[in-house]
């Protein structure tokens, strides 16, 4: 196959329509990077035919929730199963993994300790490839076949890329990979390479990838599957429906995500207006964005009054969030504004405690799905958060996504050199390094009587 820009299969209109978010101009088809032909802003799918006949409320929750006794492929889907609230498409043609259908936990040590009676975590890492991705991926991907497309292709701090070489090999296409060189954990890395992705370091970051897939994309027939692509979003909202239901549609008062590239507040927002919308919740939950003090674009934006970003270079050990231009800003600040959300940023120091605590519920996550305790902590501290009130932390990947830091902080070795080395000592007791001993009965016993007394 030659890269030729003439060869390019075209996105095919269906029962959805892309509006700009910006101009609000409405076309059937979508250009390759996504923008909007008459001002350039970003692209959303709205649905023209709920104009004329609303989807009713109650027959499509009682329609969703037996779908989870059904055994085709669309009805295993968490994320299919709620297809009268995403674009349309042919069962067969169906990209999927069995995404979704992810547990809600309750974290009852971290309410403990917040004064809360309880707490919820909605596990996006118990997805088929360990993160929220999965959800978004099996929309995308499957557009890009029906489309015709035999390349995707998406920048990535290195979920979205093991995510998309996932689904890539399940449908048949092939996979263009770039993230930024030593700055994603080996984890990600290494499913990305054995899902069969052309993987590219790139020396450059986030923000560096995603300029050069936008480009890419213009010049090849390449689709690109990034959060800009708006079907990616449909996807992750299925996110927040599946979380309303597994809540009986009572909403809670509060949802908490990670701020990244900013397509899952952005996607999680749009559920909860379209949900309340739809008449399926009769109250909106207030959605508030956290950050990485290190990586505080929106956090920032939002202070300076929201219409114009103000990008950041972006440093933290949470490298899923490591981004500085996120390119789903201008969503994020309107899920924000409509929900009534708030904006958060917190330290290294919190995020690793956080995660700990999280961890030691006995689910785990990875470092970016943590910034999410510590900024309810913070929430709780200003008083946007009462502690009587109920609180969803999503999860957004597992806590094998990125060992080294777990490792690296039960060694005490996050911090060691850094300006936080000394605060670092006050997450002592949460901290739990193997130790190592001759294979003597003795010297076993010996530590687990010490434990015992600890
Ligand atoms: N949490 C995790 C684990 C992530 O991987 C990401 C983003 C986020 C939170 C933030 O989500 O970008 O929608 O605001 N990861 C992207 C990637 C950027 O390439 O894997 P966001």
């Amino acid at each position: 196959m030659g890269f030729s820009s003439t060869s390019v299969p075209a996105v095919h209109p269906a029962d959805f329509q892309f509006r700009c978010i910006a101009c609000g101009h409405l076309s059937d088809s979508a250009s390759r990077d996504f923008r909007c032909a008459a001002c350039r802003d970003l692209l959303e799918i709205t649905y023209p035919a709920w104009k004329q006949r609303k989807p009713e409320p109650e027959p499509l929750t009682s329609l969703w929730r037996n779908r989870r006794t059904l055994m085709n492929d669309a009805d295993l889907s968490g994320v299919w199963r709620f297809r009268e609230l995403l674009p349309a498409v042919d069962e067969a043609q169906i990209v999927t993994l069995r995404e979704g259908n992810t547990p809600l936990y309750r974290l009852p040590r971290c309410a403990r300790s917040l004064g809360m009676p309880q707490l919820l975590a909605k596990h996006q890492g118990m997805n088929p490839t360990g993160s929220f991705k999965d959800t978004g991926m099996t929309v995308a991907a499957t557009f890009a076949r029906r489309a015709g497309f035999h390349w995707v292709a998406c920048a990535s701090t290195g979920n979205t890329s093991a995510s998309m070489a996932a689904y890539a090999a399940r449908g048949g296409m092939r996979s263009l990979v770039l993230v930024p060189e030593g700055k994603i954990s080996w984890s990600k890395l290494s499913q990305a390479l054995d899902y069969g992705a052309l993987t590219c370091q790139l020396r450059t970051d986030f923000d560096g990838c995603l300029g050069l897939l936008q480009q890419l994309v213009l010049r090849a027939p390449v689709y690109q599957l990034n959060s800009i692509n708006p079907f990616r979003l449909e996807g992750q909202k299925t996110i927040a429906l599946e979380l309303l239901e597994q809540l009986e549609w009572e909403p809670p008062n509060h949802i908490i995500v990670p701020g990244g590239n900013l397509g899952n507040s952005s996607a999680i927002g749009k559920a909860l207006v379209e949900t309340r919308d739809l008449g399926l919740i009769s109250q909106l939950p207030k959605l508030s964005v956290i950050q990485a003090a290190g990586a505080n674009a929106l956090a920032r934006t939002v202070r300076e009054g929201g219409k114009r970003l103000v990008a950041v270079q972006p440093d933290t050990r949470a490298t899923a969030i490591r981004i500085g231009s996120p390119a789903s800003w201008k969503k994020a600040v309107q899920a924000l504004e409509a929900t009534g959300g708030a904006c958060e940023e917190v330290s290294e120091i919190e995020i690793a405690q956080a995660k700990a605590e999280i961890g030691a519920e006995g689910i785990g996550c990875e470092p970016a799905s943590a910034v999410t305790l510590a900024g309810l902590k913070r929430l709780l501290k200003r008083g946007f958060v009462k502690p009587a009130e109920t609180v969803v932390l999503v999860l957004t990947g597992h806590s094998l996504k990125d060992p080294d830091y777990t490792i690296d902080f039960h060694r005490g070795e996050l911090f060691r050199g850094t300006a936080d080395e000394s605060a670092a000592t006050a997450l002592g007791p949460l901290r739990h390094p193997p130790i190592v001993l001759d294979a003597m009965l003795d010297a076993v016993l010996r530590v687990l009587d010490q434990a015992e007394k600890s």
